[in-house]
Order: C-alpha cells, then sequence, then structure tokens
C-alpha cells in the first residue's frame, strides 16, 4: 500500500463511555515510549526511538492486513511498547550476568541467513514481565500476547519455543519488525540496505519469520516509506498514520493506568522500588483527608504516580550511588523534575497533573528546584505533593537505609517547615494521616 493512502486511514477516534476521566491514551503511551526509548537506547545500543520505529512499521503492515480504528491504535501503542519491562529485565537480567546480548546480535546481522539465524535475544523475561504489565492497560480490542511473544520465531526456537501456528499474527509482525530496527538504521537505509534487508527476510520466512508477516512486509514496507524517516520525526510520521484514542475511563482504569506507569518507573532503579506507587498510594489517603472531588482525587493520582517519570532518562549509576553525589551528578539528578513536565505538557487536558507532578522538589523559600519558585507561585496541591514525597523517600525501604520510623520523618518535616522549605500546616495534617498507620 502506498504512503499516501495509508494517512487517509488516520482520523481520531474518540469513545464515549463511562462518566470519569477523559483521558488521550495514546498522548500518555506515546510520552512513556520516548522515556523508554531513551533508556533502551542508552543501555543497549539500540537505535534511538527504537519503540517508535517498531511501532511505525508494525503499524504499516497491519493497515496492509486491513487494521484500522481502534484495532489499529491499540496494537500500534502494544508494539511502541513491547519492550516496556526493559528497566525490569535491565535491572535483572545485566547484574545477573543472563545478558540480553543485542551488542552480539548487531555483530552477528551479517549472518542473519538460512544457516544461521539464532536470535541471541533471550527475551523470555522481558517479554512475559512487558506482557503482564501491559494487561493493566484499558485497551478495546484484543492485544493478548501479543508482547509475550515478540522475540518468538516461527520454526519454534524463540526463548518460549512457541511456533507461528500458535503465536498471533500480531505478535509475529512485531517480531519482524523488531529484528529489522535491531539490525539496520531504518533512519539511513539506502536503496542496496533496503534490497539487502528484503532479501535475508525472505530467506528467513518460516525460519525465524512467519510466512504471513513475511507477506505484509513484502506488501507494506518499501523503500519509500523509510525514506520518510529523513526529514520527519519518528513521532510524526507514526501520528501520520495511527489514530489517536482519547476516552473516559472509570477510576479503576485509570488506578491500573497509574500502575502501570508508576511499575515501569520504579523497576528503573532497586534503590525505590516503591516510591511512585507509594505516593501515589499517600495521595489517596490525603485526597480522602482534605476531601478532594473524587475527579480530582483520580487526577492527583495519577500525578502522584507520573511524578518521577523524568527519572526514566536519568543514567542509574547516579541514581544507585552510595554516598553523596558531586555537583555535576547532583544536577543531573535535578533535571528529572524538567524532564517530567517536558513529558507531560503536551499531552491534552494535563495541565494541572503535569503542575502537580513536576513541582515535587520546589521549596516555599525558593530553595527548591527545577524553577527555583517561590511560595506565592506553589498551590496547595504541588505544596502537598512536595510532602507526600518527602515522607515517602523517608519512610519507604531502600537497599542501603532501613526505613525510618513515622515518629522520626516527622522530626526532619517539622524542622523543614520551621525553616521555610515546606508547608507546615500540611506537614501537621500528614502526621495526623499517617501518624495511626505508621506509629513511632
Ligand atoms: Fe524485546
Ligand atoms: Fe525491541
Ligand atoms: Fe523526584
Amino acid at each position: 500500500m502506498e504512503y499516501n493512502k495509508i494517512k487517509a486511514v488516520s482520523a481520531a477516534v474518540t469513545i464515549k463511555a463511562g462518566d470519569n476521566m477523559k483521558l488521550n491514551l495514546t498522548d500518555l503511551l506515546f510520552s512513556l515510549s520516548e522515556a523508554l526509548d531513551i533508556v533502551e537506547h542508552e543501555m543497549t545500543g539500540v537505535q534511538s526511538a527504537h519503540g517508535k520505529h517498531v511501532a511505525y512499521l508494525s503499524a504499516l503492515m497491519g493497515i496492509e492486513n486491513g487494521m484500522k480504528g481502534d484495532e489499529l491504535a491499540d496494537f500500534t501503542c502494544c508494539a511502541m511498547l513491547h519492550d516496556n519491562a526493559f528497566t525490569e529485565y535491565a535491572r535483572e537480567e545485566f547484574s545477573s550476568g543472563n545478558v540480553v546480548d543485542v551488542y552480539e546480535l548487531k555483530k552477528r546481522a551479517e549472518m542473519l541467513n538460512k544457516e544461521d539465524y539464532m536470535c541471541f535475544i533471550s527475551g523470555a523475561r522481558h517479554s512475559a514481565a512487558g506482557e503482564r504489565n501491559i494487561a493493566l492497560i484499558p485497551f478495546s480490542t484484543n492485544v493478548k500476547n501479543i508482547i509475550l511473544y515478540h522475540h518468538e520465531n516461527a520454526d519454534g526456537t524463540g526463548p518460549l519455543k512457541k511456533d507461528c501456528s500458535v503465536t498471533e499474527l500480531k505478535s509475529q509482525i512485531v517480531h519482524l519488525a523488531d529484528t529489522i530496527d535491531v539490525i539496520w538504521n531504518i533512519m539511513t537505509v539506502t536503496e542496496d540496505d533496503f534490497a539487502d534487508m528484503k532479501k535475508k527476510i525472505n530467506s528467513l520466512s518460516g525460519i525465524m519469520f512467519s510466512p504471513k508477516s513475511v507477506e505484509l512486509f513484502n506488501k507494506a514496507i518499501s523503500y519509500e516509506s523509510l525514506h520518510n524517516f529523513r526529514t520527519k520525526s519518528s513521532e510524526e510520521m507514526l501520528r501520520d498514520i495511527v489514530p489517536t484514542v482519547e476516552k473516559d475511563y472509570s477510576d479503576a482504569e485509570i488506578h491500573n493506568i497509574a500502575k502501570f506507569f508508576a511499575g515501569i518507573v520504579d523497576c528503573k532503579s532497586s534503590f525505590t522500588r516503591s516510591h511512585c506507587i507509594g505516593v501515589a498510594q499517600r495521595s489517596e489517603a490525603a485526597a480522602k483527608y482534605y476531601n478532594f472531588p473524587p475527579d480530582k482525587a483520580i487526577r492527583y493520582y495519577l500525578a502522584a504516580a507520573l511524578h518521577d517519570m523524568g527519572k526514566l532518562v536519568i543514567q542509574n549509576d547516579i541514581l544507585e550511588k552510595r554516598g553523596k553525589l558531586d555537583d555535576a551528578e547532583f544536577a543531573n539528578v535535578k533535571t528529572h523534575a524538567m524532564a517530567t513536565r517536558e513529558l507531560l505538557r503536551d499531552i491534552d487536558g494535563f495541565k494541572d497533573i503535569t503542575e502537580w507532578a513536576s513541582n515535587h522538589h520546589e521549596k516555599l523559600d525558593g530553595s527548591g528546584y527545577p524553577y527555583g519558585k517561590q511560595a506565592d507561585e506553589l498551590t496547595f496541591e504541588d505544596r502537598l505533593m512536595t510532602c507526600l514525597d518527602i515522607y515517602q523517600a523517608l519512610t519507604e525501604p531502600r537497599p542501603y537505609k532501613t526505613p525510618i520510623s513515622h515518629k522520626k520523618a516527622m522530626e526532619i518535616m517539622y524542622k523543614m517547615a520551621a525553616d521555610n522549605k515546606i508547608d507546615k500546616n500540611i506537614v501537621y495534617d500528614l502526621d495526623k494521616i499517617f501518624g495511626n498507620k505508621n506509629p513511632a
């Protein structure tokens, strides 16, 4: 199918259902993908914007197979987030020595032929964790097993030993798209490179890739469809062909979306394994205490879950350094608050959530970051998020310290309030809200 014809398939899909929070899920997932792509690129050397490249190639093949509307949007988001468990498996698999050897895979690209087609990516752990995570997202069409089987070879030699008679076509498409982006640089591919790609992919039909996915590749992916990467960003390319889904989600669905995001951020560093979800849970207790209306409480919960999203782009050797950070390292860590703002601010309807999430390191006396805002620039909700973040950080377990007691945390926070860093009335309230649950 020609690129221009494909553009006509794209149109905004708005679904009216339920009566809770309207959310542009596509925008939010695009933002996460932006951060995940940076992490994965830095840690493994795969192409930058890997998730978006895989989503674009997958979408072209999906459209060729007749996908459109919600099904196309859901499928593309899954393809974009096929490595969503990267923060989790990188920590577990890289540190355990069971390395996912993308460098080796790239070195062996020359050998990608019938005789030597081994998939060097172990794949099973991040595929299973990614499948578990994505189940939290309330897609309206069937996305089951797309991520679970995204490293399975057609002949059953993948990590889970599932051949293409068992795996879904959607996962077969993502597998093919994923392999293309790991091996070839689709942003600068030449006509000769493309001819080589086509030859190798066809030689692996029925072996590494399912015959149906290869057929779709032959029809949907042309040199011209990749050439546009030279002049457009990956996000523009994707948005040209994929519909946006904006929908009303129930409180339970927003909770699950928030948990999906908090889990991915929390897995980035073993030092803060329960931080974002902890702040989100504490925000619920605070929202109840302050009688936030339900629609505000759920938005505040989502902001709390997303507040450290910017940490996804900070290197782990800094996040996990024992002892004091030097000036340059501290300056680097501080950028996470601005990164959270940048990731959230362009999402439709996220103005308040962006402020609540990204002002959590500002202090009343102007000594905070990133802006050094003064007290009169910080709303009650901003101040509350700051206090919840500090309280959670002090009382949560971390590998190098045992969590401190409620009483000790309050001593520290009352001192900060006396120094005009944080809001003393809120500190007093948190003492009441959490004092009974977490006695000294
Ligand atoms: Fe993967
Ligand atoms: Fe991948
Ligand atoms: Fe933070």
